[in-house]
């Protein structure tokens, strides 16, 4: 478990900051330029020459199978991994090498994260936000991420799902220009993880670029404006998710129940691609206008009796399966 934040502030910093570092522009398009970028540990390639530009204003996800170099990525944008080679501009700034500067004007929400069990919400944010020149006041903080009736609250006794919205609390205490969520919503509830959508659009409408990571296909393809697909630290795919959706060119499917009917003349339609049983349902592959109708009316000819007819539209879960693979990783 890391002690999210405060030892390395103390170690890279020696105190408060003098200047909210803003003498230095981008180029007003490019937040973050990656080229080239690769990082090992030992002999393990774990981010493996990935290049790739986050614009202003963006929300910006990251996604692939456990071990595909996500955390490793953003560590080396953060300024907390320096990569072992390739370059990273943040801000336009060399994180590794300007860490002091590019650390005032971001918030960081690493994937594994502890405070000291006895130390108060409220507490926890005035100790962060004393780190920086510019600060939220905790009053807006703890509305902002439902936290007030817990202000009192010593972090040990906090959920999962409120220590993680601590967590990101803590990520914008210097009302950040771009902020690093790694798995933004990983262990809240439904609603927590609706509500935190919210947020974050709320984040960059202020004005703050997002680049978070996500397992949860349906978050990306919701939130994000664009998706970079990571697999053994290298990017596989890269695009708003419509376009990657529409590049797979993926069947629609229609699903049904008919148990125990002959439905092979199905088969035999211009509309569809092929036929499946899985789990007592019938699924059926095709595209096309008139797909979804031709196989209604073929049921009826054949006087087959189904339930729970629905149709399925791909989505970024099938780009990510099919360009990942299904098997588990390590
Ligand atoms: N500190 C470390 N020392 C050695 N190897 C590491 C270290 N951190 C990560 N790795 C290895 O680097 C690879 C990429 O890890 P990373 O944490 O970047 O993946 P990830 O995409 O964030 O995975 P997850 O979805 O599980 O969080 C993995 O093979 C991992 O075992
Ligand atoms: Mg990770």
């Amino acid at each position: 478990m890391l002690w999210l934040g405060f030892g390395e502030m103390m170690r890279s910093g020696g105190g408060r900051p003098t200047e909210r570092s803003g003498s230095r522009q981008t180029d007003g398009v490019s937040m973050i330029q990656v080229r080239s970028l690769r990082r090992t540990y030992g002999d393990v390639p774990a981010v493996d020459g990935i290049s790739f530009d986050v614009a202003e204003g963006e929300i910006f996800g990251l996604v692939g199978p456990n071990g595909a170099g996500k955390t490793t990525t953003i560590e080396c944008l953060e300024g907390l991994r320096r990569p072992s080679s390739g370059t990273v501009s943040v801000l336009g700034m060399d994180p590794s090498a300007e860490r002091r500067a590019v650390t005032e004007r971001i918030g960081v929400q690493l994937q594994e994260s502890a405070l000291p069990a006895r130390l108060r919400v409220e507490e926890a944010l005035t100790l962060f936000g004393s780190f920086y020149r510019r600060h939220l006041k905790v009053d807006s903080l703890l509305e902002l991420l439902s936290l007030s009736e817990k202000r009192t609250t010593a972090f040990a006794k906090l959920s999962g799902g409120q220590k993680q919205r601590l967590f990101i609390a803590l990520a914008l205490v210097n009302e950040p220009e771009m902020v690093f969520l790694d798995e933004l919503t990983t262990g809240l509830d439904p609603q927590a993880r609706r509500s935190m959508w919210g947020l974050v659009r709320q984040i960059r409408d202020r004005g703050c670029t997002v680049v978070l990571t996500t397992h949860y296909m349906e978050e990306a393809e919701r939130l994000c404006d664009r998706v970079m697909i990571v697999d053994r630290g290298r990017i596989v795919a890269m695009d708003t998710p419509g376009a990657l959706i529409n590049s797979l060119g993926a069947d629609t499917r229609i699903v049904f129940g008919a148990p125990g009917q002959d439905v092979s003349s199905l088969s035999r339609l211009t509309a569809v691609t092929r036929v499946e049983r899985s789990d007592g349902d019938i699924i059926v592959y095709g595209h096309g206008d008139r797909f979804a109708s031709s196989v209604i009316h073929a049921l009826e000819d054949a006087e087959i009796v189904f339930t729970d007819f629905r149709t399925e539209q791909p989505d970024l879960e099938d780009v990510f399966l099919s360009l990942t693979g299904k098997e588990m990783r390590e």
